[in-house]
């Protein structure tokens, strides 16, 4: 399995992957807002080329402070405990530490499989959920740039809202 950035050869099978994992709905919002960091897009594939999974990051923010959002990994149904999503979460989460990004924020349902990659219940921070009901499915995930100052309303961008 080989783990890179997504290219533009990509798109029409991520889509399809993330359309029968997550939502396409999603995706097709992220990737046409601001918040879109074609930096962050990772994908896994297979000896033969085809996309078995992916993840991303999109723009967030902590208050004031820039953070990332993570639209978590998809792993194809027929590819799971594999080590594929692990892949991927190392793959982007050193990528965001390289760039110097402060804090990584997630809403998993259900949120136990990103406790093995640092993620943290929010209220371990001074970060709060923009929507309470999503407070305790809210995970963060401090980088090495993170000294503490990321505070306040934790704002994912808008099409997380409409999901
Ligand atoms: C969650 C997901 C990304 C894991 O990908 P993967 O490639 O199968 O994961 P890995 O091979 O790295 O790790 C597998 C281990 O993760 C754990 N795991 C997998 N899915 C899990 C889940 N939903 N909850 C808790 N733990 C989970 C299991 O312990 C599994 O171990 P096992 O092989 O002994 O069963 C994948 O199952 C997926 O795409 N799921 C659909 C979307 C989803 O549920 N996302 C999570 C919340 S938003």
């Amino acid at each position: 399995m080989i783990v890179r950035r997504e290219t533009t050869g990509d798109r029409v099978a991520v889509r399809r992957l993330v359309g029968t994992v997550l939502s396409a709905t999603l995706l097709d919002g992220l990737r046409a807002s601001d918040a879109w960091l074609p930096t962050l897009s990772f994908v896994a594939h297979d000896p033969d080329g085809e996309i078995v999974g992916h993840v991303a990051a999109a723009r967030g923010r902590g208050g004031a402070t820039p953070t990332l959002a993570l639209l978590p990994p998809s792993v194809d149904p027929d590819q799971r405990s594999r080590g594929v999503g692990q892949a991927l979460m190392h793959a982007i989460l050193d990528a965001a530490d390289a760039l110097d990004e402060t804090l990584v924020g997630l809403v998993a349902y259900p949120p136990e499989y990103f406790g093995r990659f640092g993620f943290r219940p929010a209220e371990d921070f001074a970060v709060v959920a923009p929507v309470a009901d999503w407070q305790s499915s809210f995970f963060v995930r401090p980088l090495t740039a993170y000294e503490g100052g990321v505070r306040g309303t934790f704002t994912f961008p808008e099409p997380f809202l409409r999901v």
